[in-house]
């Protein structure tokens, strides 16, 4: 290991700290439409029902929301993180291969390309129905071209390491990177229809490889490991490498990080059956599901507890430092929605849970509070260390955290409450079988709700545009700090 400090070179990763701010609030911003066109339906039509109205309807905006904040703004997220520990981690820069700047560079513009074209086909309606595995397969192309970029900065950056010993983080983001590419190029094998039938239909679309319940399987199969592998995975590596920096704690336990890590692998990859419980796939496929969803509470909390033992003694930071405020809530609301999604997947409470609100108070209460957080933090500690400035205002970042922890509250307790209601009510039914109440009765009951939900979303929207602000304010006039000031301040090393 070499006692100067290397030069890294942090201009990709700030290229997608760039489109992580830009997606990101886009994203939520449709997420907050939508969730006001659920609360008011006439806003569908707002635009009369003319040509605009297709493209501002719930339906057609939903997975433009869905696909933004995930793909767009969560990717730009991790993306941006691996390009700042993957070298201080490994101890080599960037600039010392200019394959690898090459490699970087490539990532983010096709990224950005890919981004566009993506978002002009959810606007056009052309999808293959499968959530979150929209595209059509020439955009499954162009996808597959950007992860084997994120792949090769990966195995470029191990390549010519210095260090080593491989930090957690980085199994995290190799997991990341070989999960998705097999879950992407899995899932979405297809025919295209029209080489397969002289010329008929858009040359464009295509049908899946698999049919009827083998489709479901796949699909959820490659639906749960996205969770897994883009919302859970590649943000624990992020808070194994910005938590104990931060805090200038070392991690708690390494052992246990290997535990949480590998159990998390195994388990992970055999519980997507709870989406689809009580369809035509086999019992035992459903009953594995719930299973290991269940079992899932311990690689998931191992992780959790590692993280806050890491703040044990050093508590007050939580009290004096918001960046640390972001990482402990977030990891606080991982323990939660993996306590919650393993309720969800046991049967019995799945017949209730399934269809309704609750899923998508358990999918917030995570993106919010988990992984949203955890983004934001990350930015945060990284923004000084890149722009060799001090975050402009500590202030605006207490503000926003409260404003949005209020915004994540106000979301999830009024889809648990909408949830519940709206399953009790489906299966509510007299002596003689006949069902108590209609599907309108259970519209009604659901509006106050909705309004509430809106409201939290619109405030968490306000929360994110603060983070905007303070970050681009922070780039631009934030008080210059030279880089071995910050450095002391974090006394781990890189
Ligand atoms: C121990 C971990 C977890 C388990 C066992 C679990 C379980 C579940 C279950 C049972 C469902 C509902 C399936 C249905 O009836 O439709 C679900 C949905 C979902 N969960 Fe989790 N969950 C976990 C953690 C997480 C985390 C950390 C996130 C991150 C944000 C997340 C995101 C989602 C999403 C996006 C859906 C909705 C999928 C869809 O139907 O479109 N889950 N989860
Ligand atoms: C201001 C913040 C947000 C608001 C107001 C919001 C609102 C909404 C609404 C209204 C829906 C449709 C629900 C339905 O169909 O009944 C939805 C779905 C969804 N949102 Fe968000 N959202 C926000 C942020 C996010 C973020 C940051 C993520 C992920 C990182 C996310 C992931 C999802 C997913 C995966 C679904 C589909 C869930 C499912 O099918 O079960 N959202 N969102």
């Amino acid at each position: 290991m070499e006692n100067r400090p290397l030069e890294y070179d942090y201009s990709v990763s700030k290229l997608f700290i760039y489109s992580a701010l830009a997606i990101g609030f886009i994203g939520m911003l449709v997420g907050v439409v939508i969730a006001w066109e659920m609360a008011f339906p006439a806003i569908n039509t707002i635009f009369g029902d003319g040509a605009i109205a297709e493209y501002t309807n719930f339906s057609r905006l939903r997975v433009l929301h869905t696909d933004s904040v995930i793909y767009g703004f969560v990717l730009s997220g991790v993306f941006s993180t691996w390009y700042y520990v993957g070298q201080r981690v490994l101890k080599v820069s960037m600039a010392e291969s200019k394959a690898l700047m090459f490699i970087g560079y490539a990532h983010f513009w096709i990224y950005m390309i890919a981004a566009l074209v993506l978002v002009i086909s959810l606007f056009m309606g052309v999808t293959q129905s499968k959530e979150y595995a929209e595209f059509e397969w020439p955009l499954d192309l162009g996808i597959t071209i950007v992860w084997l970029l994120f792949g090769a900065s990966i195995a470029g950056l191990i390549g010519m390491r210095r260090e080593k010993t491989l930090y957690i983080s980085i199994w995290y983001y190799i997991a990341t990177f070989l999960a998705v590419a097999m879950l992407h190029l899995l899932n979405n094998l297809a025919i295209p229809t029209y080489f397969a039938s002289d010329g008929i239909g858009a040359w464009y679309h295509s049908v899946s490889m698999y049919a009827g319940t083998n489709d479901a399987l796949v699909q959820w199969w490659f639906g749960h490991n996205a969770v897994a592998f883009v919302l859970t995975t590649p943000i624990i590596a992020m808070i194994y490498y910005f938590l104990p920096k931060e805090s200038g704690q070392a991690i708690y336990s390494y052992k246990l990080s290997l535990l949480s890590f590998w159990g998390l692998m195994f388990i992970y990859l055999w519980a997507g059956g709870h989406h689809i419980l009580f369809s035509t796939v086999p019992d035992w496929v459903q009953t594995l599901g719930s299973v290991f969803s269940v079992i899932l509470i311990l690689p998931s909390w191992g992780s959790a507890i590692n993280m806050l033992l890491t703040m044990k003694g050093e508590w007050q930071q939580v009290a004096t430092n918001p960046i640390i405020k972001f990482m402990v809530l977030g990891s606080t609301f991982y323990m939660f929605s993996t306590l919650e999604g393993p309720i969800q997947a046991i049967k019995s409470v799945n017949a209730i849970a399934h269809f309704t609100d609750w899923i998508i108070g358990h999918v917030h209460d995570g993106a919010l509070g988990w992984v949203v957080f955890m983004i934001m933090g990350a930015v945060y500690h990284m923004i000084p260390r890149l722009y060799g400035r001090e975050i402009y205002s500590k202030k605006i970042m207490a503000t926003q955290f409260w404003i949005q922890t209020l915004g994540i509250v106000l979301y999830f307790t009024s889809m648990w409450i909408a949830g519940i209601t709206q399953g009790m009510m489906w299966r509510a039914h007299d002596e003689f079988g006949n069902l108590a109440y209609s599907f309108i009765d259970t519209v009604t009951v659901l509006h106050p709700y909705y309004i509430i939900r809106a409201v939290g979303g619109s405030l968490y929207l306000v929360g994110f545009a603060m983070f905007i602000y303070n970050v681009v304010k922070t780039m631009t006039s934030g008080r210059r700090v030279e880089a071995s000031e910050l450095q002391n301040r974090t006394p781990m090393a890189d």
